[in-house]
Order: structure tokens, then C-alpha cells, then sequence
């Protein structure tokens, strides 16, 4: 099937957010790290989602405003894509990277514009709905987790394209559309001489698909809550970089 990636448009956002839950493996149990996907969309400023409270408290349609918020930061900020089978509006892929930052760039005004404008819209849908999502406690231990391996990972003063989110419908997955996703902005960064991260939620298979795109495993990052814990794969892709064994 002829697979066209373009840019997300506001038409686009309900079917991105249906592809988005469509494609989140979810766990039931409470007692355990609840990951949807860390490159998954937070309901947090800025960051990707990592740790819900359990299925059973999960509102779909408050998930989907807060993922809506998050399309609309995404298109104003990073680079959001979506793939649909050419012909039809269903969207099959979405993928959202963050453009790279040079490590001594200061945040500018627009920065941080942005970061108010999506903390006023998620209080507003926090009012509307209600208080739910995230357990802030394993948030944070995942943020410390990640801020120390991407000072030892991130080396390259330039920056990174990050990938944020990656999702294919399941009906879709394995048939090559994950790969015209990746390659819209690993050919960008090939052309640019620059460096790729993601950071997986699984080892397998996702290590190794990611593997295929070229990306190599660089660091695990731990988040253990008293003894509940999930391990977390960092991962670089250096430009032009052949397939990895990971
Ligand atoms: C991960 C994901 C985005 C990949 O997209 P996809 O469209 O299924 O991947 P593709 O069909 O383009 O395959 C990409 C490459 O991985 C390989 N691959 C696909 N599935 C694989 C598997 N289960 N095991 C090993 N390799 C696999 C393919 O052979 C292909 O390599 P090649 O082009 O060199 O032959 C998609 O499977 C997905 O959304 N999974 C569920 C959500 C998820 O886990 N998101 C990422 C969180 S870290």
C-alpha cells in the first residue's frame, strides 16, 4: 500500500489520537509501574508520558483532550507527523520529534510562551475533568532517571533529534510504515550531519526495530519506586548509521 507521511494538521488530530490509544499497551495491575510508552504523550509539560495510574481509572475521553492539547504543542513545536495508506484520511502512524537544542542555547521567549500556554490549557482540562493521569512520585524518579542518562548520553553539544512518539496502528504494524516515518527525519538528519535519540519502553522487539533504523542502545535507565520498577532504553543513532544489532 502507497504510505504518504506529512506533517500533522488539525484535521488530522482526532485520528492521531485514536491511533495513539489504539496502539498503547496498557497493564492492568496497580501494584506495577504503570508505562502506557514513555515516547508516548505526557500529560505533563514538555515531557512524553510515562507512568498512569492503573487501567481501571483510565478516561479515555480526558486521555484524548490532553493528547489533543499535546498534538496541537506538537505541531507549534516539534516535528509531528502522521502516515496514511495514500487515498484515505485514517491515520495508520504518528511520530513526534523534538528538533535538537544546542546545549548552550539559552531558552527563548517563545520557549517559554509555549511551555505556559500548554500548562494553562492542561489546567483548564484538569478543571473540566478532573485531576487524573500521572502518579507524580514516579515521574520524577523517571525524570532524574532520564536527566542522568542524557548528560552522560547526549555528548554532542549540537543536540539531538529526539524522538518523542512512535506509534503504528496494530493493524498496520510490521508492513514498513514505521520505517517511511523514521526515515522523513533520519534522512534530515543524515543530510544535517546530526544525531537521533529515542528513549524505548521495551527491549524486544523494539530494540531491535529500532535497531534497523540504525539506532544503537547506549544506556538503561532504572526508575525503581521501592522495589516497583521498569528499565528504560536509551538509544543514539549517529548519521548515515547502518543497521545495529542491539
Ligand atoms: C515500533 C513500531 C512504531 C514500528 O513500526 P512498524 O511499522 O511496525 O515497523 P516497520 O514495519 O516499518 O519495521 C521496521 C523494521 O523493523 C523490523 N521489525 C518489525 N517488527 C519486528 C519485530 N517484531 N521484531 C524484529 N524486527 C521487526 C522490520 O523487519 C523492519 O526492518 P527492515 O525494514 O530492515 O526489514 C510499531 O510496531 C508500534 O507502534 N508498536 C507498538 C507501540 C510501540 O511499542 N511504540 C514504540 C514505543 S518505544
Amino acid at each position: 500500500m502507497p504510505i504518504n507521511v506529512t506533517a500533522l494538521t488539525a484535521a488530522d488530530i482526532p485520528g492521531a489520537v485514536k491511533a495513539i490509544q489504539c496502539s498503547m499497551p496498557r497493564q492492568q495491575s496497580s501494584n506495577l509501574f504503570h508505562v502506557v510508552d514513555p515516547l508516548q504523550i505526557s500529560e505533563s509539560k514538555n515531557e512524553p508520558r510515562l507512568l498512569e495510574k492503573p487501567f481501571t481509572q483510565f478516561n479515555t475521553q480526558r486521555n484524548a483532550a490532553s493528547l489533543g492539547i499535546r498534538c496541537r504543542w506538537g505541531m507549534r513545536n516539534g516535528i509531528f507527523h502522521v502516515a496514511k495508506e495514500e487515498g484515505s484520511d485514517q491515520v495508520l502512524g504518528v511520530a513526534c520529534w523534538l528538533r535538537p537544542q544546542k546545549a548552550d542555547k539559552p531558552r527563548s521567549w517563545n520557549d517559554w510562551l509555549e511551555d505556559w500556554k500548554l500548562w494553562l490549557n492542561q489546567v483548564s482540562m484538569n478543571l473540566y475533568y478532573g485531576r487524573g493521569g500521572l502518579i507524580m512520585k514516579r515521574y520524577y524518579i523517571w525524570k532524574e532517571a532520564q536527566a542522568r542518562a542524557q548528560s552522560s548520553v547526549w555528548t554532542d553539544p549540537r543536540g539531538y533529534y529526539f524522538l518523542n512518539i512512535m506509534v503504528v496502528v496494530p493493524e498496520a504494524q510490521g508492513k514498513g510504515v514505521g520505517r517511511q516515518m523514521m526515515k522523513a527525519v533520519t534522512d534530515q538528519a543524515d543530510t544535517e550531519g546530526m544525531n537521533c535519540y529515542l528513549e524505548s519502553s521495551r527491549d524486544k522487539p523494539n530494540m531491535q526495530i529500532y535497531g534497523r533504523f540504525g539506532f544503537q542502545f547506549a544506556k538503561e535507565l532504572k526508575c525503581d519506586d521501592d522495589g516497583t520498577a521498569i528499565n528504560l532504553f536509551a538509544m543514539v543513532r549517529e548519521p548515515n548509521a547502518s543497521p545495529q544489532d542491539n
